[in-house]
């Protein structure tokens, strides 16, 4: 650790150790704190002021921030450097809503080419030219990465769907696949096998199941050839049977929680037309922009990234809870726990040493209103530090004016009660307030505010990992339990007694 960086945290250390005199709410008072610590950018507005942190710990974790040099390194993802050290490949995420000009041409042409095949892929199934047949409905069979950020934009943008309905499987669990098949026509589906790798079991085995009903009910001889592969890996696709015409694909350099910017768009691309799709990465690239340019004092997403490792870090919170109130964003918290957990769930440095803090927290959450019937309880009165971030949309043309002011008013009243808590002889009844949170407030939620809305978390993410010194693009923890699936099903595995029989009783042995 460098000694600047060693410097920032010691100084961190002893402003936590009298965080216990910080009260949120002697701080509201203090002249300007709201400007101050609040920032707008790219169609959001950041509240940031009902927070643990005064003057002095927001400039020691600036000085954390400096001591890392945070934007130097976004820099080097944004330019497409290796950064991506343990497995020596750049992350492009940022490149794919707009191409650095640092980048190589070889990698932007790609980038362009990938694009202008989105656009004519979802024009013509949008226009019902797509292999001369009109398409209804269509299934995007993925899973992680390959699912989540295509559903939630889907959901998410429900106001601007205006193409084919989208349906997602993701789960192996097959009474979900046959029940989706049964309401359709194969005639006029459209399935979309999503896999970075093309190689993930789950999806091969929808997929199989699939295409085994189109042939079945449809007559289709070759049932492959009605369908459209997103992939990093084209010749696993080919391998599998689809049509090298029909396969899209997109750089091994993207990772699955960052694709939804990539050809892994072609749902949201089929639903809301691909100019709406074009304004998500467009707001994704105002936020990018925001990140990389503006002064760290006025950052958000350096400045939410540095908080969460204030709680994390320094006051001990082990999780941060994400609540918007706006029922179409609920799958929003899934595509976070993806992003957030999948990145920052690591325990070694980028130079190979195990690390000495504690990384990522647990990212969980609900809607409000149903979060605060169900678990709120536990934020108000429960003994947990829990940073929670409100997310509410100002303008909604799909609910109403007396919905909405109930859906806003519920928010922004719980920012203000876990903020000032109540006091009361009988403890039972006594809230201790002090409770912090962010509040993000999108003008309306539209592709742009929500392209910039999903880059914030990323680059919160980055700002995490960054200071970890943890590398936020792999995620080989996951392959072992794949590994060990496979051992089960083909029977080479030698297990433990409970996991034996846990088998034997399961039907597996
Ligand atoms: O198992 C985790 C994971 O590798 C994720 O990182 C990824 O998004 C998901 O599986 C799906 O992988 P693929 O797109 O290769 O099917």
């Amino acid at each position: 650790m460098s000694n600047s960086k060693a410097d920032a945290c010691n100084r961190l250390k002893e402003l936590a150790a009298r965080s216990p005199g910080l009260c949120i709410k002697d701080l509201m008072v203090e002249p300007g704190r709201v400007e101050q610590y609040s920032i707008s950018a790219a169609g959001l507005h950041v509240d940031f002021s009902k927070h643990l942190v005064d003057d002095d710990v927001r400039s020691a974790l600036l000085g954390l921030a400096e001591s890392v040099g945070i934007l130097d390194l976004a820099k080097q993802v944004f330019a497409g450097e290796p950064v991506n050290r343990t497995e020596h490949r750049a992350a492009l995420h940022m490149a794919m809503r707009e191409p650095s000009p640092d980048l190589d041409p070889e990698t932007t042409n790609q980038i362009v080419a990938a694009r202008e095949r989105l656009k004519s892929v979802s024009d013509s199934i949008r226009k019902g030219s797509w292999s001369g047949s009109v398409i209804t409905d269509v299934i995007n069979i993925g899973i992680g990465g390959s699912d989540l950020g295509p559903h939630m934009a889907c959901s998410a943008l429900r106001e601007f769907s205006d193409g084919p309905r989208c349906h997602f499987i993701s789960n192996v669990d097959g009474a979900e696949l046959l029940n989706l098949l049964d309401g359709l026509n194969p005639e006029t589906t459209l399935p979309i096998v999503s896999s970075k790798t093309f190689t993930t079991s789950e999806t091969m085995v929808n997929a199989r199941t699939t295409l085994a009903w189109l042939k079945n009910s449809s007559k289709l001889a070759r049932p492959e050839e009605r369908c459209i592969a997103v992939t990093a890996y084209p010749d696993n696709a080919r391998t599998f049977g689809i049509p090298t015409d029909q396969i899209l694909t997109f750089p091994e350099s993207i990772g699955g929680r960052y694709s939804l910017w990539s050809s892994i768009g072609l749902p949201v691309c089929i639903a809301i037309g691909y100019d709406a799709f074009s304004e998500l990465l467009s707001g994704a690239a105002a936020m990018d922009d925001h990140f990389l340019s503006t002064p760290p004092d006025r950052n958000i997403p350096l400045t939410l990234g540095l908080l969460a490792v204030w709680y994390n870090n320094f006051l001990g919170a082990q999780s941060h809870a994400v609540i918007p109130y706006c029922q179409r964003l609920r799958l929003l918290i899934d595509h976070l726990q993806q992003l957030e957990m999948e990145s920052n769930g690591k325990s070694v440095t980028l130079s190979g040493n195990q690390v000495e803090t504690e990384t990522g927290p647990v990212t969980w959450g609900q809607t409000g209103t149903n979060g605060q019937h169900a678990f709120f309880q536990l934020l108000h009165q429960g003994t947990r530090l829990i940073p929670v971030d409100f997310i509410g949309v100002i303008r909604d043309r799909l609910s109403n004016s007396s919905h909405h002011r109930l859906l806003l008013a519920n928010m922004i009243a719980q920012s203000e009660a876990l903020m000032l808590g109540a006091s009361d002889e009988n403890l039972h009844r006594h809230l201790p307030g002090n409770r912090p949170s962010t509040t993000i407030l999108l003008d309306e939620l539209t592709p742009a505010t929500l392209g910039a809305l999903i880059a914030l978390y990323e680059h919160r993410v980055f700002t995490q990992a960054a200071i970890w010194d943890t590398n936020p693009y792999d995620q080989f923890g996951v392959e072992l339990g794949k590994t060990l699936t496979g051992s089960i099903l083909d029977g080479t595995g030698e297990h433990d007694a409970s996991t034996l029989n846990l088998l034997i009783r399961a039907g597996l042995k």
